[in-house]
């Protein structure tokens, strides 16, 4: 690859970095909140190389923290292309915190975020359309498509309390 390969289209990105100890909470943890924040970092850089244009997040659903991170871990934050609509990119980010003295690696958090591609007046763009190709694609996608269903009618019920 040349110095000035461009990948026009990346579907992923990884975001690798050391906890701080600006990071911490009460308990001398990494903070949920930092975590939060990187991965709509994460998933705004993916969805901003997927679609070429500026993007905002329209939903963040389904986030688990699995394990703390302690201060001082390597920090990798991987957000992928699993499903497009016409104007929004769904992308799953997957955390994940290395030891650096012992190299033991294990997952944190993950969830699924929606952003949409907005031009300079706020209006939505259309996207570049995404097409699963592996089996393991093709069940993110499925994950992606399930999850806006669920999302359309707990919004439904929510709309409903207003009377
Ligand atoms: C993004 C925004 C311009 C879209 O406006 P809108 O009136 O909702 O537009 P639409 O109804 O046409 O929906 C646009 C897309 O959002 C998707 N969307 C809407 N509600 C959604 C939800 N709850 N979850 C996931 N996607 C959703 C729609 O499915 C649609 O996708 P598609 O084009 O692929 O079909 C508007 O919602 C907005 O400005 N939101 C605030 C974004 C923001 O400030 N984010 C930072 C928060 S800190």
């Amino acid at each position: 690859m040349s110095e000035n390969h461009v990948n026009p289209r990346p579907r992923d990105i990884t975001l690798r970095f050391l906890a701080e100890p600006t990071d911490v909470n009460f308990g001398g943890k990494v903070h949920g909140g930092a975590v939060m924040k990187w991965i709509d970092q994460a998933g705004y850089a993916c969805a901003v190389g997927w679609s070429g244009s500026y993007s905002v997040t329209v939903y963040i659903g389904g986030i688990r923290f699995y394990k703390p991170i302690f201060i001082g871990q390597i920090v990798e934050v991987n957000a992928m292309v699993v499903h497009t609509g016409t104007s929004s990119m769904h992308i799953a980010v997957d955390v994940s915190a290395t030891d650096p003295k012992t190299g033991a690696r294990k997952r944190t958090t993950r969830c699924l975020i929606v952003f949409v591609a907005v031009d300079a007046g706020g209006d939505t763009v259309t996207v570049p359309s995404w097409t699963p190709v592996s089996e393991a694609d093709q069940r993110f996608e499925q994950y992606a498509i399930h999850m806006a269903q669920l999302r359309k009618e707990q919004e439904a019920e929510l709309l409903a309390m207003d009377g």
